[in-house]
C-alpha cells in the first residue's frame, strides 16, 4: 500500500475534529477496528525493541499484580540544526505528506521542502536500527486546536501490548514503562522537525525520576505526575532538527494563532511497521476543544 499522502492543502480541506484528550494516537485506548488487509497480513516478526519483559514476567505468576518501580527518564533532546524557517506559502504547496513511509520512498515523493528537510536529516541518521520512517504533517491551526487528540505528557514508540496477557491484569492494553525504560534493547531514535512559530511540540531536556507502575494502561497517570513536578520544558525551534529518543519525554499543545504547519518525523526502529489504511486516512486530523466548536 501507498504510505504516501499527495493532495492540494487549502484551509477548507483541512480535516477537524472534536479534542477529546484520549489520545487518537498515542496511546490510545479505543479498541481498533481490524481491517480486511491487516487481518490478512502475516504479523512482522518479534524484535528486543518492543518485547514486554515485564509483562512477560508477570504473564509467568499465578496471581500478577503491576507494582509500581522507580523510573528514570533520561529525556535526551537536543537541537541538531536550525533550518531556513519556510513561508505558509511553500509549506502549503508541498502537498505530499507520510504515514511511516521508508526513508528513501519518502525522499523520492516528497515536495521539495519536505525533501530539503530528509536531506538535512540525512547526516544525522545513525544507522543503528533495522528500518528508518518517515512521519510527516501538513496542517492548518486554528488558533487552540492540536495538532493530535492529546496534549498529555508521552513517549513514542511505547512497548505496547494488547493481547490476553493485558486483559488478564483488567486492561485491553498495556505500555511496558520498565522494559523500556530499563532496556536492555534500545529505544527506537527520532529525529524531528517543525516549521512553526505558532504550535511547537515541548520537551523534557532534562533527568526525571518518578515512581510510576510498571504497566500503564494509558499516560494519564504518568502526565500527571510530570505536570505535578512542573519541570522546565523546551519548545523546538520553528524549522529546526532535533534529536530525542523513545524514553524522552514531551507532549503537544495547542496552537497559539492560526496558521500551516509541516511537521516530519523520522525514526530509526528494529521494528517493522506496516500501516493500517484506517490510520493513513485520518493522518493530520486536526483536534479543536468542544467549547470552540468542530466541524467534521
Ligand atoms: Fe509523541
Amino acid at each position: 500500500m501507498t504510505t504516501a499522502v499527495r493532495k492540494e492543502r487549502t484551509r477548507s480541506a483541512q480535516q477537524v475534529a472534536r479534542f477529546t484528550g484520549e489520545g487518537a494516537y498515542h496511546g490510545s485506548t479505543r479498541s481498533r477496528p481490524a481491517s480486511t488487509s491487516a487481518a490478512q497480513r502475516p504479523a512482522p516478526p518479534p524484535v528486543d525493541e518492543v518485547r514486554p519483559t515485564t509483562l512477560e514476567r508477570l504473564a509467568a505468576d499465578d496471581r500478577p499484580v503491576i507494582l509500581p518501580f522507580d523510573a528514570h527518564f533520561p529525556n535526551l533532546f537536543r537541537v541538531l540544526e536550525e533550518l531556513p524557517v519556510p513561508t505558509e506559502e511553500a509549506i502549503q504547496a508541498d502537498r505530499v505528506t507520510f504515514v511511516w513511509s521508508p526513508f528513501a520512498e519518502a525522499l523520492d515523493q516528497a515536495g521539495p521542502l519536505t525533501r530539503s528537510v530528509l536531506e538535512a536529516m540525512r547526516p544525522h541518521l545513525t544507522g543503528r536500527k533495522r528500518h528508518i520512517y518517515i512521519d510527516s504533517k501538513i496542517q492548518f491551526f486554528a488558533a487552540g486546536d492540536v495538532p493530535v487528540d492529546s496534549q498529555h505528557w508521552h513517549l513514542d514508540g511505547t512497548i505496547v501490548a494488547r493481547d490476553e496477557r493485558a486483559k488478564r491484569l483488567g486492561h485491553p492494553l498495556l505500555h511496558d514503562m520498565r522494559a523500556r525504560l530499563e532496556g536492555p534493547a534500545e529505544p527506537p531514535i527520532y529525529l524531528a522537525y517543525q516549521s512553526s512559530t505558532h504550535c511547537a511540540t515541548r520537551f523534557l531536556g532534562a533527568p526525571l525520576d518518578l515512581r510510576l507502575p510498571e504497566l500503564i494502561p494509558d499516560f494519564d497517570e504518568l502526565d500527571r505526575l510530570v505536570r505535578a513536578l512542573d519541570p522546565p520544558a523546551l519548545a523546538q525551534p520553528p524549522a529546526s532538527i532535533a534529536r530525542f529518543d523513545g524514553r524522552t519525554l514531551h507532549r503537544a499543545v495547542a496552537a497559539e494563532r492560526p496558521g500551516w504547519r509541516l511537521w516530519i518525523r523520522c525514526v530509526e526502529t528494529d521494528r517493522e511497521i506496516l500501516p493500517d489504511p484506517s490510520i493513513v486516512e485520518c493522518y493530520g486530523t486536526v483536534y479543536r476543544p468542544l467549547d470552540r466548536g468542530a466541524a467534521g
